[in-house]
């Protein structure tokens, strides 16, 4: 096994989930998804940092993404990196709206958990949301064909490299002022 190259194919396969989220961050602001409206607990559904222009630009760029990559793909004839395959629109589609859905559905989480808007949470919650939310909608929308060039050494990659990528991503985004917290 290629240790290098699995590194880079599973990084090259999340590369639109890994946009999702910053891109949201970017273009995030306006109506919030939950609509300022509260849960039983009387705390937020999911919260301010939660907003649909997030969610719609952070989902189109990672497909835009995506779909470059598959151009360079097509386009060099190279086998170093594989193609989203066949359907590839729709695991596109799964990878980047994926990402957002785990990073909505954390802020469900937290906000029952009574943790404010922006702060941190346990368990890494913060760092794989958007990793775990884009297998679940890979899985879905393909059903499973993801798992057939998705293997469980890209997966150990993605686990252990995703809170350190996560890390430096959110410390750039607070020196460059799109953060208000380097996490
Ligand atoms: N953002 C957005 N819409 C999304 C996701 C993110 O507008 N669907 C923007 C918000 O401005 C948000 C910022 O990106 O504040 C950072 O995202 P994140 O860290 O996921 O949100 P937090 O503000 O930390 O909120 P939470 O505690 O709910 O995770
Ligand atoms: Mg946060």
């Amino acid at each position: 096994m290629d240790i290098i190259r699995t590194i880079l194919v599973a990084i090259w396969i999340m590369l639109p989930t890994y946009v999702a989220n910053p891109a949201a961050v970017i273009f995030g602001g306006g109506k919030c998804i939950d609509g300022g409206r509260f849960w039983k607990d009387g705390k937020r559904i999911l919260g301010e940092g939660k907003t649909w222009l997030g969610l719609a630009g952070g989902t189109l760029s990672g497909m835009l993404v995506g779909w470059i990559q598959e151009m360079l793909v097509k386009a060099s004839g190279t086998n170093y990196f594989p193609s989203f395959g066949n359907g590839y629109g729709v695991l596109l589609f799964a990878l980047a709206f994926g990402a957002l859905f785990g990073d909505s559905a954390k802020s469900f989480v937290k906000r029952r958990m009574n943790i404010e808007r922006g702060e941190k949470s346990p368990y890494f919650m913060d760092q794989l949301d958007f990793v775990l939310g884009a297998w679940i909608f890979a899985t879905i929308l393909t059903l499973g064909q993801f798992w057939a060039f998705f293997n469980i050494y890209e997966v150990l990659v993605i686990i252990i490299i995703t809170p350190a990528l996560h890390r430096i991503v959110n410390i750039i985004g607070y020196k460059t002022g799109k953060k208000q917290v380097p996490w």
